[in-house]
């Protein structure tokens, strides 16, 4: 497939830790319901999977930010939950209640009947992608996801959103057998699902655990960094000659940074739980890190913003190391942007980090 050469790299330099003139910044959703345009048109969809199936829509919507910010990158639109609606389970989104599966995955038959499903049922999602770079016009390099088998693995027992997993967890105290064979046909899908991304023109990759970090030390390894490293070793590292950087985000992962950052990741997106300076230091010379602002620190004040995203660049640093060698950050924020944010207050972000690591790297020279 024949695409535009890309204009800025900033962003895939840095996950390739290699030298930028700035800090890249993109946000979690950060195509979503505090842009008023996004409303507009998922009203003319009638609901996000219509929104998301439609690959005219997802295009628009993906577009959206970038026609206000100065992003680094886009993302896809679409949601981690296609890929057990294509299982079968019966994906819905009620108006302001969150996702649904009609058929959870509850019992040993339900899990014995559970199957990767065929790629040709997510199709919708790669002519998305496709459709998407092709708009991008070369602006900005386009990321694909997924779910890790873990987060996954949590909807589709749970049926829905969950405040104590309890479910999941019974289940994978209970009948761990159960679980890695959720867990393993997760994996193997997820890497189906990238690899058809990779190929339809994603330019990087991110994988969203954003449930590992409620598990048990001992069961993070087992059941969720286990399944997104089998995700990892399927992943094609190149398309067409070129690298395709990975990014690993948990959800309350920090503590886990070493090993996290162990799996054959470019990248580990924190949250803001995290010191970026001390992560730097314990895993900052093998792979680049993302993060990992407080999303509400949007709901503060335009100095405030501005101070608070000085304090992030200033405790990650200059980027190049004193050897010579350059480490890579990501200027993102540690979990999904609210949709009650005002619109201004991204605007207020996104130049506040171009501007301050300029001044940065000017400084440091
Ligand atoms: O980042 C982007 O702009 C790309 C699109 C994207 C969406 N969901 C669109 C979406 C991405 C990357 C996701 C990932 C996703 N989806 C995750 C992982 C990241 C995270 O937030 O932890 C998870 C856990 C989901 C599952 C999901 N999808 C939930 C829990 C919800 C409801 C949340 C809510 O705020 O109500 C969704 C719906 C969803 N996915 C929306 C969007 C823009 C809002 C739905 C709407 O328009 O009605």
């Amino acid at each position: 497939m024949q695409f535009p050469p890309l204009q800025n790299d900033t962003f895939l330099r840095a996950l390739m830790r290699q030298p930028t003139d700035y800090t890249p910044v993109w946000l979690m959703r950060q195509a979503g319901r505090y842009l008023p345009e996004y409303c507009a048109t998922r009203a003319k969809a009638g609901s996000f999977m219509g929104l998301a199936t439609n690959v005219d829509f997802a295009t628009e919507v993906t577009l959206q930010p970038l026609e206000r910010y100065a992003l680094d990158a886009a993302i896809l639109f679409s949601d981690i939950l296609t890929v057990p609606d294509a299982m079968g389970l019966g994906l819905s989104f009620a108006a302001g209640e969150g996702p649904r599966f009609a058929t959870p995955v509850r019992d040993e038959a339900a899990v014995a009947a559970l199957a990767v499903p065929d790629m040709g049922r997510l199709q919708y999602v790669f002519d998305a992608v496709t459709s998407i770079r092709r708009a991008l016009n070369g602006r900005v390099p386009l990321i694909g996801f997924s779910g890790s088998p873990w987060t996954l693995a949590c909807y589709m027992v749970e049926g829905g959103g969950s405040d104590d997993y309890r479910l999941v967890k019974s289940m994978m105290y209970r009948r761990p057998d159960l679980m890695h064979r959720i867990l393993a046909i997760n994996a193997d899908a997820v890497a189906a699902y990238l690899n058809a991304q990779i190929e339809a023109g994603a330019q990087a990759v991110m994988i969203f655990d954003s449930w590992g970090g409620v598990l048990a030390d001992g069961a993070f390894q087992h059941f969720s960094l286990a399944y997104t490293r089998r995700v990892l070793a399927q992943l094609k590292k190149e398309h067409e000659g070129v690298r395709i950087p990975r990014i690993v985000f948990t959800k309350g992962g920090g503590l886990w940074l070493e090993q996290i950052a162990a799996s054959d990741t470019e990248a580990v997106g924190v949250d803001w739980t995290v010191n970026l300076g001390e992560a730097r230091a314990r895993v900052g010379d093998h792979v680049a890190i993302q993060g990992n602002l407080d999303p509400n620190v949007l709901f503060a004040d335009p100095d405030q913003i501005r101070g608070e995203v000085a304090r992030t660049l200033e405790s990650f640093g200059v980027p190049t190391n004193e050897d010579g060698s350059c480490a890579g950050h990501v200027f993102n924020l540690g979990h999904g942007i609210s949709q009650y944010t005002p619109p201004e207050s991204v605007s207020v972000l996104v130049d506040a980090v171009h501007e301050y690591s300029r001044r940065m790297r000017a400084q440091h020279r």
